[in-house]
């Protein structure tokens, strides 16, 4: 099996730089990629928040918090990320073009027995690794949001992809202190298929004036005994990302995805969610609710 030490994440955006995070904690050697500076400066602090508040709590020392923060190297070129990778994790918007134009650049820029692998929570592994020359070294490692405190970990084989590859997946996974469970490729997988159906319904039923964003996630913690309501989770996840899913599986499962007027308002006007302060509800710089 294919021994992993140096991993390269692209996208320094809400999971991209948790998975980095994660890594460093595990001990790889990481380098993380975006096309801004300021992507990567906002990613790097958000790891600095995440490291400080397990500091805080006691789960590391603030050595190692500064330790594992100062062993990710950030740059904004791509190659430079890739060059000695063992294995690639793409992170960045859910659009089955872009990830599928970044994987023909990884596969010219990585190492060729690297293995490459994308956080889609929806997109067809399959499709992804076609735009590659090495379809069995192409995996699917959806992990969850936020991914330093979420332990579950998606792993999704393409038609291709080989058996070293999924071992190398599940080795890096364990390290990382996650536990993974096994779909196959299927668009939105085993979860996302059925979140977006949810999410997306929550929207219709606040513009069609039946509950308030509150009221409704109220209902779900209270009634339904989950731990955040289907508004809070969508702020957390991205309402930008939320529609791109919808907009995929539409394609993928018909008219059922169609998404909710309400979430497509809230996305032209700019309002993804935490990572922008502000989406169904307002954030402070903390990543609070205000
Ligand atoms: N947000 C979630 O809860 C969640 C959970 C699981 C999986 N995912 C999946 O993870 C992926 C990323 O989602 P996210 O929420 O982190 O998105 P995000 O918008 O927070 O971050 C995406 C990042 O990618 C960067 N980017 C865009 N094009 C790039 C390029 N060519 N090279 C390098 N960087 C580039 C952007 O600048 C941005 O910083 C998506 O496929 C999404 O479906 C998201």
């Amino acid at each position: 099996m294919k021994e992993i030490h140096t991993l390269a994440v692209i996208g320094a955006g809400t999971m991209g730089n948790g998975i980095a995070q994660c890594a460093a904690q595990a001990n790889y050697q990481v380098f993380m990629t975006d096309t801004k500076t300021q992507f990567l400066d906002r990613g790097f602090a958000s790891i600095k928040k995440s490291l400080s508040r397990f500091a805080a709590k006691g789960k590391i020392s603030e050595v190692d918090a500064a330790r594992i923060l100062a062993s990710i190297k950030g740059t904004l070129d791509i190659k430079e990320a890739v060059h000695a990778a063992d294995i690639v994790i793409e992170c960045v918007p859910e659009e089955l073009d872009i990830k599928k134009n970044i994987f023909k650049q990884l596969d010219e820029l990585s190492p060729k027995d690297a293995i490459l692998a994308t956080n889609t929570s929806n997109c067809s592994i399959t499709a992804i690794a076609s735009a590659t020359m090495r379809p069995e070294k192409v995996i699917g490692i959806h992990f969850a949001n936020p991914v330093p405190i979420m332990v579950g970990v998606e792993i999704i084989k393409g038609l291709d992809t080989s058996e070293d590859t999924l071992q190398a997946a599940q080795t890096v996974v364990k390290k990382m202190g996650k536990e993974y469970y096994l779909t196959n490729d299927s668009p939105g997988f085993s979860g996302n298929r059925m979140l977006l159906l949810y999410l997306n319904e929550s929207f219709n039923v606040v513009m069609e004036g039946v509950s308030t964003p509150k009221d409704v996630d109220k209902n779900f913690r209270l009634s339904f005994n989950h731990p955040m309501g289907p508004f809070e989770l969508a702020d957390l996840i991205g309402l930008d990302q939320i529609l791109h899913g919808l907009v995929y599986m539409r394609n993928e499962f018909g008219d059922k995805y169609i998404p909710s007027p309400l979430l497509k308002k809230l996305v032209a006007a700019g309002y993804y969610g935490v990572k922008t302060g502000r989406g169904v509800y307002k954030y402070n710089e903390k990543g609070e609710k205000i």
